[in-house]
């Protein structure tokens, strides 16, 4: 018989038919009922085995966790809490879990904190919240991949080693082969990377937007969606050392373009996960409505998990521009009160009290920041013709912060390279970048969108850790 996944069996296999399912015991309740879980959906399947039919050595060694395999016949169940259940006629065990091991484990029925999941990332796909924060983000992987293609964009591959730093803040990770005892040195006694195996000193990218910025000068609309690196030493809830991140960049937009199909695209991912992660994600509203009521009420969302992704889905973000923000915040409660921590005033880049601010008290909704100072800013972004900010924008999501950063980009040679001198950036470095100002230069536009910071916008986890299968974070790589 062929196996099928019980996802297929609970969504409508024919009744009174044989199935075969293989899958985890979650449980087996009097040695009667056995819930099986196979990861194709967040339901179990109940099982009910009549035990005297079977050998009681075999189902001694039904257990939580074991691996099983069942055939028998679908029945509609008498019991409350599922439509069918399978009537057990045949039953092997191929993996055991031995109990007393099992219990030590994440894979033990019963609430776990957050902390010793992380510690079990190994094992923490068996439980039912972090199957469905696997799953969402499969889909949110596809929805995107969707996106692009049905909008004519070429998914392009950009190199995860580059000898380039794309956001000029220092954060990478170098690759050397080097023995890090006895390095070759030069005539000054520096490091010779000219010995290594590239020939000079690389790093992991923090980025693909220079490369894609070369792709989209040429194929029109391309995207990247790849590891990144960045060797930051933030150990907080929103940043990892390795993340992933998708990268569009197209040509002939402007940053107004630019902003409209970040909304869209936003939208999309949030219709796609409420369209097509229903059970998931009702277990994770559930979950969620459950740990709000431990916390006082003036620390609870106004708005459950799925509420806030339609009303993502459903409203439009509101658009300011960086000087517009500063006078609402140095106008605003807090500012007047002196609760911020760190002050306001045009120049500053905005912390994350004051970006929280924004969007989950002034406006209570996702908000698109423009034109920023271009002191605080990447090199690559196009001067406004005020001469002081640039064509930049960031999305801030509630609960999250800074989901997007993009911006218009400067395609003007001479500006471009004096912002290459301002910012340090070595043009013998880039100049295979500079080069694509020089051949058929056009306005061009993109921007980066944190994957994991989206997946745990539609999730509602509170730890970015949590919502990548092994997180990289300072101190800690483990797995
Ligand atoms: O704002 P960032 O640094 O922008 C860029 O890298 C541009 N090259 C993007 C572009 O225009 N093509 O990063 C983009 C997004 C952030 O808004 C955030 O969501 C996410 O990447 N991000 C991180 N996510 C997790 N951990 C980190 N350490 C992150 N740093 C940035
Ligand atoms: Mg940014």
């Amino acid at each position: 018989m062929k196996r099928q996944k019980i996802a297929a069996v609970l969504g409508g296999a024919d009744i009174n038919q044989d199935v075969l399912v293989k899958g985890w015991v979650r449980s087996f309740r009097a040695n009667r009922f056995i819930a099986l879980n196979d990861g194709s959906t967040i339901k179990n399947i109940q099982a009910v085995v009549d035990f005297e039919n079977f050998d009681e050595a075999l189902l001694k060694r039904v257990t939580t966790g074991s691996a099983i395999a069942i055939t028998g016949k679908l029945v509609e169940s008498q019991g409350a809490g599922q439509a069918v259940e399978i009537q057990v006629e045949n039953l092997e065990v191929i993996g055991d879990a031995n109990p007393d091991e099992v219990q030590k484990t994440v894979m033990q029925p019963k609430k776990h904190s957050m902390e010793f999941l992380r510690e079990q990332a190994h094992l923490r796909f068996r439980t039912n919240t972090f199957g469905a924060v696997f799953r969402i983000r499969h889909a949110v992987a596809y929805a995107i991949h969707k996106y692009f293609n049905d909008n004519g964009f070429y998914y392009l591959h950009t190199p995860i080693i580059t000898g380039s730093d794309a956001e000029g803040a220092g954060e990478m990770f170098r690759v050397s082969i080097l023995d890090p005892k006895n390095p070759p040195l030069n005539d000054d006694g520096e490091v010779d990377f000219k010995e290594d195996f590239f020939g000079k000193q690389v790093n992991l990218t923090v980025s693909g937007q220079l490369e894609a910025e070369l792709g989209a000068l040429a194929l029109g609309q391309v995207y990247t969606f790849g590891p990144t690196f960045r060797a930051e030493n933030s150990n907080t809830s929103r940043h990892l050392a390795e993340f992933w991140m998708i990268e569009p960049e197209v040509a002939f937009y402007d940053l107004k373009d630019n902003m409209d199909l970040t909304e869209e695209f936003l939208k999309y991912i949030a219709n796609y996960v409420l369209e097509n992660c229903a059970d998931d994600l009702e277990f994770l509203n559930e979950r969620e409505a459950k740990e709000q009521q431990q916390k006082p009420q003036n620390e609870r969302h106004e708005l459950s998990l799925i509420d806030r992704i339609k009303f993502v889905a459903n409203n439009e973000f509101k658009r300011l521009t960086y000087t517009e923000a500063i006078d609402v915040l140095r106008n605003s409660k807090p500012y007047k009160k002196g609760k911020f921590e760190y002050d306001v005033e045009w120049g500053v880049d905005l912390q994350s009290e004051h970006e929280r601010y924004l969007v989950e008290k002034e406006y209570k909704c996702p908000v698109i920041l423009s034109d920023y100072p271009a002191e605080i800013k990447a090199f690559y972004m196009r001067q406004n013709d005020d001469g002081k900010t640039v064509a930049a924008m960031d999305v801030l999501f509630p609960g999250i912060g800074e989901i997007v950063g993009g911006s218009q980009r400067e395609e003007r040679l001479d500006i471009l390279k004096k912002k290459c001198a301002d910012f340090d950036v070595p043009e013998e470095e880039i100049w295979w970048y500079l080069e694509t100002r020089k051949f058929g230069s056009v306005p061009h536009a993109g921007f980066g969108l944190g994957f994991e910071r989206m997946v745990m916008f539609v999730t509602g986890m509170t730890n970015i850790r949590d919502v990548i299968p092994f997180p990289r974070t300072p101190q800690n790589a483990e797995f």
